[in-house]
């Protein structure tokens, strides 16, 4: 008998999870590529808890270092390591229009706190679709894309892949290497096989183009393939317009299917038309594509968990269905998604004066980070640092991936209680004109010091 799609993507679930849970390593590589630690079975020794024989897990690579910088007594510590906006003053920041948005939700006392359709508040959702697809979008004006309300960027990949493990033909996903830490484990665990692409070029500290088309053109046909919209997380090395144009044709002519993850709109140049250019490419070819956007950087709404889910077909009856499935992927995961970050998501994007003064905080967020890369090329330089730093300078959004390595990284956190990813990424919005010089000391002390 033929199985369901649910039940085939059920067993393989099962069985890519059976495939990590013979992994009982704490080797750390292994738990970036998606692996967790079993325990054994519990020995039912009288009085005893049934769970005294699990293992302890590693902390999470990435919100790791936070749990360690908060621990560390130090006056002068400096966390580089979470990709979140800092002030000068090393403070989080509330935007202003966000807090604008805020008043006029409280003050409206028509708003009740009725649960949410399944797929999300439905303004948020066309109202984010135009903010990446463009105001004159074929795709909107077609009914082409379906959008779905997700739990920021991490749900939105979530659901995407869920999806495409239960309908779709190819389960095979190219993610770029280095990656962001947590697409292994979202892929993997939601049943899909990942496999990576070369994208990074350690010599050039930029991108490995060639490797890139070598990678992608020896994929299966129909593969899905993961690609960054903009500010490439962890390198800040993104292809140019030209070179995203090949990869566009290539990823068309081998008939794989792109999922862009869009987590730093408006972060890399400061325009968000600008860094949606990419993504416009594809969906201006008529073709069809996933799109993961979250709202934690842009609109500063981190713990609000605010982000969509847009699929583009190429036509309107399937692109309806697709969302008729979509729903029955998201009730039993959480049934709806909450309402308030999404309610200031809207609020701000129909409003002509709100969007207009987003996009300027938005700018000066920008804005600062490149001031930041200059700032810390010249600290550098001023030190006489040995080694190219230009690509301080030339990449691209939140974080600098120095070229730093692991040995360098453990000296600067014991010497200099700096925290950063032990892969030598750092934060730049982290950073501030206070704490350049003592980050620059401590880059400058680690490449002599310790090789
Ligand atoms: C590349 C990338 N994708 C997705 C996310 C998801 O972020 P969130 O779930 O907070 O929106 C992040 C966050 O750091 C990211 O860097």
């Amino acid at each position: 008998m033929k199985k369901s799609s649910e039940t085939a993507a059920a067993d393989r679930r099962l069985s890519t999870v059976a495939r990590h849970l013979i992994t009982t390593t704490t080797n750390n590589e292994e738990e970036e590529n998606g692996s967790f630690m079993i325990s054994s079975s519990p020995t039912a020794a009288a009085g005893q808890s049934v769970f005294s024989n699990i293992v302890g897990a590693p902390e999470d690579p990435i919100l790791g270092v936070t749990v360690a910088y908060n621990k560390d007594p130090s006056p002068v510590k400096l966390n580089l390591g979470v990709g979140a906006y800092r002030t000068e003053e090393g403070k989080p920041l509330v935007l202003n229009v966000v807090r604008k948005a805020e008043n006029l939700l409280v003050n409206d006392r028509t708003r009740v706190k009725e649960y949410l359709p399944i797929v999300g508040l439905a303004d948020f959702n066309k109202l984010s679709a135009k903010l990446i697809l463009g105001e004159d979008s074929h795709a909107i004006r077609g009914n082409l894309v379906t959008t779905v309300q997700c739990l920021s960027g991490t749900g939105s990949l979530r659901v995407g892949a869920e999806f495409l493990a239960r309908h779709y033909y190819q389960h095979t996903i190219y993610i770029p290497n280095p990656t962001w830490g947590n697409h292994t484990k979202i892929f993997n665990l939601a049943g899909l096989t990942v496999k990576t692409y070369r994208y990074y070029d350690p010599a050039t500290r930029g991108l490995n183009f060639q490797g890139l088309q070598e990678d992608l053109g020896s994929a299966p046909s129909g593969a899905i393939v993961l690609l960054h919209a903009c500010a490439h997380n962890p390198t800040g090395v993104d292809p140019t317009l030209e070179q995203w144009e090949q990869i566009r044709r290539l990823i068309r002519s081998k008939s794989l299917l792109p999922f862009f993850d869009s987590a730093y709109q408006g972060f890399a140049s400061g325009s968000l038309d600008k860094d949606a250019q990419s993504v416009r490419m594809f969906v201006g070819d008529g073709g069809e594509c996933f799109i993961a956007q979250s709202y934690a950087k842009n609109l500063g709404l981190y713990g609000e968990r605010v982000g969509a889910l847009s699929i583009v077909c190429r036509a309107a009856d399937v692109a309806s269905r697709v969302e008729s499935q979509l729903k029955l992927v998201i009730r039993p995961m959480y049934s709806n998604p909450p309402i308030h970050g999404a309610s200031i998501v809207a609020t701000i994007l129909k409003d002509r004066n709100l969007y207009h003064e987003w996009t300027l905080e938005l700018k000066a967020m920008a804005d600062r980070i490149i001031t930041m890369r200059k700032q810390l090329f010249d600290a550098l330089s001023a030190r006489g640092t040995p080694g190219d730093w230009s690509h301080i300078l030339k990449q691209i959004g939140m974080f600098t991936f120095t070229g730093l390595n692991t040995k360098q990284v453990a000296f600067m956190t014991k010497e200099y209680h700096i925290y950063m990813t032990s892969d030598g990424r750092i934060s730049m919005a982290g950073l501030s004109s206070r704490t350049v010089p003592h980050l620059a000391d401590a880059m400058h002390a680690a490449v002599t010091t310790v090789v």
